[in-house]
């Protein structure tokens, strides 16, 4: 991840809320040659079809090619999106004992000193076990299942956003390896209700971006990525993001089709996250660059 900021390239992560989406995913990124990251969050097994820790690593066992892809457990939160504590330090001991690559331990609905508490024992933890991991300062919404305020209205009021000072403080006492930023982007909406709706566009404050990266000097991850308009996402890159989550763009064209067509619907993953890559975050061969000579196909 290190690499990939210096070098201004992106690694996308891709959720997988249903367990068939990851074999079209992977296959994606070998074909593409781009290097990025299969992920998990808690809410894809709670509230969609990904199992759990266990067999999504399992499922990963059969479908992956470490030259393009390592396995991530995203959002493991400490107050869940629906205002309920989760056994967090248990399921995110689970992964990095099974062999998770990274770990998401999200504290952002605590308070600064609590985010930074349990941060710092998950990094603990993960790091005794050589696991990678990633945090969240400040709110990035769209995920609880009440209505948001208009998408402008949170954008023009800043409101959320992650504070460089308290960013610098959370990365030097908690040590953790990547952070994610609130600077605008949203969550696609996982509600019953919601989930089938199409995501606002988002903005993004490459002013608060920079100074979020001179603070903190760690590789940074834009969550919320389906939907951004791509001048903003490359931008972006070039000012300190590392990561970028994709979730909303490769599950509606699944779900889509998945009740009458299954391999209409695995190839629309397939296709989907290829779009992604090649025209939306232009990582083709992305490979190439993070690992010259390394990767040889
Ligand atoms: P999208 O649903 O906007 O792609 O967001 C994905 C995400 O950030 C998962 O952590």
């Amino acid at each position: 991840m290190m690499r990939a900021q210096a070098a201004h390239i992106a690694v996308p992560g891709f959720n997988i809320p249903y367990l068939p989406m990851m074999e079209p995913v992977a296959r994606a990124l070998c074909d593409a040659r781009c290097f990025g990251l299969i992920m998990v969050a808690r809410l894809e097994w709670e509230k969609f079809a990904a199992g759990g820790v266990q067999p999504v690593y399992e499922t990963y066992q059969q479908v992956k090619d470490e030259r393009f892809m390592r396995l991530h457990l995203d959002h493991v939160p400490v107050i869940d999106e629906d205002n309920l504590p989760v056994d967090y330090e248990d399921i995110l001991t689970e992964a990095a004992t099974l062999g998770y690559d990274s770990i998401m331990v999200d504290g952002s609905r605590l308070s600064l000193d609590d985010n930074i508490a349990a941060t710092r024992r998950i990094v603990d933890m993960a790091h005794a076990r050589d696991v990678a991991v990633e945090a969240e300062l400040g709110a990035v919404m769209g995920h609880e299942s009440g209505p948001m305020p208009p998408y402008e209205e949170l954008f023009a009021s800043g409101q959320g956003f992650t504070d460089p000072d308290e960013a610098r403080r959370f990365v030097s006492e908690t040590k953790v390896d990547w952070l994610s930023v609130a600077i605008g982007s949203v969550h696609g909406a996982i509600s019953e209700t919601a989930r089938r709706a199409k995501k606002p566009a988002a903005r993004l404050s490459i002013e608060r971006l920079d100074a979020l990266r001179e603070a903190t000097g760690i590789p940074l991850v834009l969550h919320g990525g389906t939907g951004i308009p791509k001048e903003y996402i490359l931008e972006s890159v070039q000012h300190g993001i590392a990561k970028i989550n994709i979730a909303t763009a490769i599950r509606q064209p699944y779900e889509a089709l998945m009740a009458e067509d299954e391999s209409a619907a695995l190839q629309a993953v397939y296709d989907a996250t290829m779009t992604v890559i090649r025209d939306d975050l232009e990582l083709l061969h992305s490979v190439d660059i993070l690992n010259p000579g390394g990767a040889q196909a």
